[in-house]
């Protein structure tokens, strides 16, 4: 159901996903700037091909974009990693980090997931859209995350509530602080705050490639927020998948 249309922020109680109801609009056309802000999401999607657990309260956000030059998913969802953490910082003092590339750290807990997803046109042979997922983990009071992810995954306020319209003041928030980075997102100069932000830098982590694992320490981020890796005392970027942080046994 649909609860009202603000600005061009489409604000809906209850849908299966933001970016699927999204990528529906963009095929009839919807302009960029479209957002939809979701209460409730029944069939949240993640990266990889995964679900993404929406607790009830929450706030699940989609941003149509339709850039004119290339897509550049990574920096995409960099600069929207980097307008998360802005916009929680301002509406309520809490310091986040990020872990490469998008998931956003609170309380060393994942707090946030994003999500670029591309439309391709298959008459002009080129991608015509990205829809951008945004979904924030806003509070426990009702309902709490499933056994497979309650030690990993956290939200802003616990048990606790914020005010009523604390969502759509930080669903506007981000729509403004990610907007103000991808009018000029070539400049880059976002990736200073996304590298002050990064919870990896300097840790020992692994991941999968090529059907191994591989075991390296975090250097740094590159300037399209590829992720500088020492793997084999060799220097190396990653642009894509997932990273692991390796405990140390002590
Ligand atoms: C991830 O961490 O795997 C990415 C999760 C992205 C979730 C958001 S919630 C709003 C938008 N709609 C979706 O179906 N997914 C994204």
């Amino acid at each position: 159901m649909v609860i009202y249309v603000e600005k061009n922020i489409i604000h809906l109680s209850e849908i299966d996903s933001t970016n699927r109801y999204l990528k529906a609009l963009a095929m009839q056309g919807e302009g960029e700037g479209t957002a939809v802000v979701a209460d409730r999401q029944t069939a949240g999607r993640g990266r990889l091909g995964r679900s993404f657990y929406s607790l009830h309260n929450g706030l699940y956000m989609s941003i149509l974009l339709r850039p004119e030059e290339s897509f550049d998913f990574l920096l995409i969802t960099a600069a929207a990693g980097v307008a998360v953490v802005r916009a929680i910082e301002a509406l309520t003092g809490f310091k986040c980090g990020i872990k490469w590339v998008n998931d956003i750290i609170f309380k060393g807990k994942k707090l946030c997931g994003i999500l670029a997803e591309g439309i391709f046109d298959t008459e002009k042979n080129k991608l015509s859209c990205a829809v951008l997922g945004i979904g924030v983990n806003i509070s426990e009071s009702e309902g709490k995350f499933p056994d497979e992810i309650k030690d990993i995954a956290c939200s802003l306020f616990g048990k606790n509530e914020p005010d009523k319209d604390f969502k759509l003041r930080l669903a506007d928030r981000i729509f403004e602080e990610f907007f103000l980075i991808y009018e000029n997102i070539r400049d880059k100069k976002f990736l200073e705050d996304y590298r002050k932000y990064s919870v990896l830098t300097g840790k020992d982590i692994y991941y999968f490639s090529g059907g191994k694992k591989h075991f390296a320490k975090v250097l740094g981020i590159d300037d399209n927020a590829g992720l500088i890796i020492l793997e084999d005392n060799t220097e190396k970027v990653i642009s894509s998948g997932e990273v692991t942080v390796r405990e140390r046994r002590v």
